[in-house]
């Protein structure tokens, strides 16, 4: 299919006002400015979920890694595309676990961004180890372009940046390499965009970030490498039912 913005590349529209683009984000130029990115980058730890790294051919649910030598330049080109894409009152969700933390914080300065909070997202546990802890936070990191100009919908009264929130379990569901509770992306995007608001994720994965969009009534884009997870997308939003259901 041939995209809105007029090059070839395969495109899932779900409504006028969300899509997914299959392809690599630094190949994406939007037309229009953003108010949200959420982005939960791989880990570039050699992360096997998925067996294979960047330049072998995608498989099916698979997760696309990038190699730990190549990470601080990808990070580098995703925070200065996300801060391109972003309007100057636009904000974005940066997450990172704390093996790479030190080159993202490293990117999203050169990239110009201020860190507005610098969240601990604490799930109930991680993979057992035996001579170190086991990782049981990642970090989320919170950066705005402009200090004076931002939205920040204030989630509770005392609102605190450790959130305790569990990682669902999907007995016997194919799941694409690593999925973000629900509940993490919608408290990311209520607190940082309102309704009508476009929220981008540039590495979408099994998408998470589109299902909370429509629920959530904001515009969406997802971008994402791997074309292999369109069937797991379609099957979070429920568009397979949709389409299984739908008259010929
Ligand atoms: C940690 S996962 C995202 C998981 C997602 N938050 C979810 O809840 O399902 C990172 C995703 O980034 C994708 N990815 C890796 N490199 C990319 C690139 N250059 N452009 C777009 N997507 C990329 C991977 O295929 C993977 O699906």
């Amino acid at each position: 299919m041939n995209s809105p913005l007029g090059e070839s590349r395969r495109i899932l529209k779900i409504d006028d006002a969300h899509m997914v683009i299959f392809d690599d984000f630094r190949n994406v130029k939007l037309n229009e400015k953003v108010d949200l990115i959420f982005a939960d980058p791989p880990f570039g730890i050699g992360f096997k979920g998925n067996l294979q790294t960047y330049h072998r051919t995608p498989d099916a649910l698979s997760y696309v890694e990038v190699p730990q030598e190549e990470y601080p330049d990808f990070i580098r080109s995703l925070a200065k595309w996300s801060y391109d894409a972003l309007k100057d009152s636009g904000s974005m969700w940066l997450l990172s676990g704390w093996n790479n933390l030190r080159h993202v914080l490293e990117a999203v300065e050169e990239a110009g961004f201020t860190q507005l909070n610098h969240v601990i997202w604490k799930y109930q546990f991680g993979v057992f180890t035996r001579r170190r802890f086991t990782t049981s936070h990642y970090h989320l990191l919170l950066l705005v372009k402009d200090l004076s100009d931002y939205t920040f919908n204030k989630p509770e009264h005392y609102a605190e940046d450790v959130w305790y929130i569990k990682r669902p379990y999907q007995h016997g569901v194919k799941t694409a390499g690593n999925e973000l509770p629900d509940e993490l992306v919608e408290r990311c995007i209520k607190t940082s965009s309102n309704p009508g608001d476009l929220v981008v994720d540039p590495v979408l994965g099994s998408g998470t970030t589109m299902k909370a969009c429509l629920k959530l009534n904001r515009r969406c884009i997802g971008i994402e490498i791997n074309p292999a997870l369109e069937e797991r997308i379609k099957t979070k939003l429920g568009l397979d039912l949709f389409l299984k259901n739908s008259p010929t």
